[in-house]
C-alpha cells in the first residue's frame, strides 16, 4: 500500500537548529567593487554566534564524562554564551546557573531566565550600563567561581576551553568555505573569547593560506594590535575586553582594524536601514571594518570579505 504521507523534514530539537546559518550579501551597504558577505548568526535559536560554542563545549564535556547527564552547569557570560547554554541546557535537561555583569543588557538576562536558567548579576565596579569593562567581567567571574566551589557544578569556562574554538573550526569554517565556493579573500571578526576568530581562521587558512584573517578591535582597547588600553569602555559588548584572550593564537591573524563606537553604531544603523537586518553592535563593528578595508586599499579592490552578524538588535535596550 502506498504511504499516505510524503517524506518529512523535521528537526529533532532546537539543538539541530544551531549552525548552518545563511550567508547574505551586503550589496546595498557595499555595492562593489568587491563584496561583503555576512553569516547570519542571529538566526541561531539563542539569537547569537555563541550557540555554536555552547553546543560544542557541552557535547564534548558529556562525551568525556566531565559533565554528567542532567548534571548542574555554571558559566560566566556577557549574555550570549548564557543564552546559547540555556538553549542547550533546556533541551538536555541540565540545571544552569549564569553569572553576568549587571552592565550587560537586561534583554539577555530576560532571555536566559525565560529559557530556564538562574541568572546572578554582579554589580559593576568600573563601567556603566551598556559599557562593560574587564574589571566588571572579573567581578562576574569571581561570583561564578564561588558558585562552582560551593556547588561542585561543571564550569564551562569559555575563555579557557579549547572546545570553544573547535566547534567553530569544525562547523562555521567549513560552512563559509562551502557557501562561498572557496571564493573568500578576507575574514573579518571581533574577538571576545577568540573562539570564533581562531576556529574559523584556522580552518580557512588550512584551505588557502593566502586568505587574510583580520581582527576587529574597539578603538582605545586594541591589545591584540599591541597598543595600551586608553578607553576600556565601549559599545562592543561581548568583545574587546582589553586583554589578549587566553585562547587567541597570533598565527591565525594577519592584522587588526580599530573601530570607534560611532562607526559601529553607524553601520549597525545602516544594516537595519539598507539591508533590513536589525543587529547588535559587534555586527556593526564587523561591517564597518570590512568597509574600511575595501576603502583603504589594504585588501584587493575586488576582494570578497566574509564577516559575521553576531547577534540580534533585540538583545539590546531599544534606544541604546
Ligand atoms: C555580540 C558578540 N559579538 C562577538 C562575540 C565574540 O565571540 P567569541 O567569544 O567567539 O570571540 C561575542 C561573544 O560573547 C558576542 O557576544
Amino acid at each position: 500500500m502506498a504511504k499516505p504521507y510524503g517524506t518529512t523534514d523535521i528537526k529533532a530539537s532546537a539543538l539541530e537548529l544551531i549552525g548552518n546559518t545563511p550567508l547574505v550579501a551586503l550589496d546595498r551597504i557595499w555595492p562593489g567593487p568587491g563584496r561583503i558577505l555576512a553569516k547570519c548568526e542571529f538566526m541561531n535559536p539563542g539569537a547569537s554566534i555563541k550557540d555554536r560554542s555552547s553546543l560544542s563545549m557541552i557535547q564534548r564535556a558529556l562525551n568525556s564524562g566531565k559533565l554528567k547527564p542532567n548534571g548542574p552547569i555554571v558559566e560566566v557570560t556577557s549574555g550570549n554564551q548564557g543564552c546559547g547554554l540555556a538553549v542547550v541546557a533546556a533541551v538536555l535537561k541540565h540545571p544552569l546557573t549564569l553569572t553576568m555583569s549587571a552592565g550587560n543588557s537586561p534583554q539577555r538576562a530576560s532571555m536566559m531566565r525565560a529559557l530556564g536558567a538562574k541568572v546572578v548579576l554582579a554589580p559593576q565596579v568600573e563601567g556603566k550600563p551598556g559599557y562593560v569593562t574587564l574589571a566588571d567581567v572579573t567581578q562576574a567571574e569571581n561570583l561564578g567561581l564561588k558558585l562552582v566551589a560551593d556547588t561542585g557544578a561543571y564550569y564551562v569556562n569559555q575563555f579557557n576551553n579549547e572546545d570553544n574554538p573547535k566547534g567553530h573550526e569544525e562547523h562555521m569554517g567549513p560552512e563559509i568555505w562551502r557557501q562561498t565556493g572557496g571564493h573568500i579573500d578576507v575574514f573579518v571578526a571581533t574577538v571576545g573569547t577568540a573562539g570564533t576568530f581562531v576556529g574559523v581562521s584556522r580552518y580557512l587558512k588550512k584551505q588557502n593560506k593566502d586568505i587574510k584573517c583580520v581582527v576587529v578591535e574597539p578603538e582605545g582597547a586594541q591589545v591584540i594590535k599591541g597598543d595600551p588600553v586608553t578607553k576600556p569602555m565601549h559599545v562592543l559588548q561581548g568583545s574587546g575586553y582589553g586583554k589578549v584572550p587566553q585562547l587567541f593564537k597570533f598565527e591565525t591573524m594577519d592584522f587588526t582594524v580599530g573601530v570607534s563606537d560611532a562607526e559601529a553604531i553607524q553601520y549597525k544603523n545602516l544594516l537595519a536601514e539598507k539591508e533590513g537586518l536589525y543587529m547588535g553592535y559587534t555586527s556593526g563593528a564587523n561591517v564597518a571594518a570590512a568597509v574600511r578595508l575595501l576603502k583603504s586599499g589594504k585588501v584587493p579592490k575586488d576582494a570578497w570579505i566574509v564577516t559575521l552578524l553576531n547577534d540580534s538588535g533585540l538583545k539590546y535596550p531599544a534606544d541604546n
